[in-house]
């Protein structure tokens, strides 16, 4: 097409276009793969909150037909005045259609809003598992009740089986969302805060941070894994138990240069002399779905890449760039992913 067609006052179609694009941009935006949905429950809690959603989706549906219905009639009648409009007594039409029928609509949403709020206070039946989830910039720190273990960024819980969420934080305020499971519960600085988890089916669940909380808010996200009692018992078993012990010389000099280096200062790994607890407990770190709290994948390469100088990955972490001799390096991956 020319560029003169287009040129100058006559883009009518300018502002539709912009419109249209800006429309497709957001619908778009919740297209990327694998991205946890509101809209796609697999909890009690989310279902409802689902159904909460589609109510007042389409009463705006409605409301929003019904308004541009009325634009369309004043417009028509506007250019054509005749009797017809003058029937309708406009003070009452405005009290009733302005503010009489939104009160009635807005007041049974709010209704229907505690309704749910109240169901979502409480599991139908009393939880059997507690998990206690400490929120740290920018990580979750990850116990259970009764337990003497502990993980970061993972929550696992057998699926068809409410489970207890006690919440607390060590710094500031994070919002704690499965938003495939149950909707935010804040975490505020001197209080414990409830909630639970109810998952219908086995699966991963992601989580994230919900509050804006600093430079790496984004990278606080936690999964929250659904599977069956038999599977989540031997789990909690092997969290409760002394991590693994190095299998390979590679993995005992690993071991070696992880005791004798800084990371015994702020880790822990069950049954050895590290007993740090400003970071996260490594005992079961080669099991765990990523690194940095969802920054980065949990292989070897990253591992290395994390060690060495984390600043460069999730810039502003608590955790300062390490020392490490190269030559020592790889043995130091092999034994943390041999933490399983
Ligand atoms: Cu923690 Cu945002």
């Amino acid at each position: 097409m020319a560029g003169g067609e287009w040129a100058g006052h006559r883009r009518p179609l300018a502002p539709v276009a912009r419109i249209v694009g800006c429309g497709l941009l957001v619908l778009l935006g919740g297209c990327s793969g694998g991205a946890p949905s509101t809209l796609d429950p697999a909890g009690t809690g989310a279902r409802r909150v689902e159904g909460l959603w589609w109510l007042l989706f389409w009463i705006s549906v409605v409301v929003f037909a019904e308004v541009m219905a009325l634009l369309a009639w004043a417009l028509v009648f506007r250019r054509r005045p005749d009797r017809r409009i003058s029937r309708v007594e406009p003070t009452r039409f405005v009290v009733v259609a302005g503010a009489g029928v939104p009160f009635v609509i807005l007041l049974a949403a709010y209704g229907v809003g505690l309704r749910d709020l109240a169901a979502l206070r409480q599991p139908e039946s009393p939880p059997a598992v507690t998990v206690d989830v400490t929120g740290h910039k920018w990580w979750w720190e990850v116990r259970y009740a009764g337990v003497d273990g502990a993980t970061a960024n993972e929550i696992r819980i057998p699926v068809g089986e409410p489970v207890r969420v006690r919440l607390r934080t060590v710094d500031v305020l994070h919002s704690f969302w499965v938003p495939q499971l149950m909707p935010k519960t804040d975490l505020i600085a001197g209080k414990v805060r409830e909630t639970w988890l109810r998952a219908e089916r086995p699966g991963e669940y992601r989580g994230q941070c919900a509050e804006y909380c600093g430079l790496q808010h984004a990278h606080m996200a936690l999964q929250v894994v659904a599977q069956p009692r038999a599977e989540f018992d031997a789990w909690l078993a092997r969290l409760a138990a002394p991590a693994a012990t190095p299998d390979s010389d590679a993995e005992r000099r690993g071991q070696q240069a992880f005791l004798q280096g800084t990371c015994v200062a702020c880790h822990t790994v069950r049954g050895t002399a590290a007993t740090g607890t400003v970071g996260p407990d490594l005992s079961t770190l080669g099991a765990r779905w990523s690194l940095g709290a969802g920054a980065v994948p949990n292989d070897g390469g990253h591992l290395g890449g994390w060690i060495v100088n984390s600043q460069t990955v999730k810039p502003g972490n608590a955790m300062p760039p390490q020392p490490v001799d190269a030559a020592a390096l790889p043995d130091l991956i092999a034994y943390l992913e041999s933490l399983r």
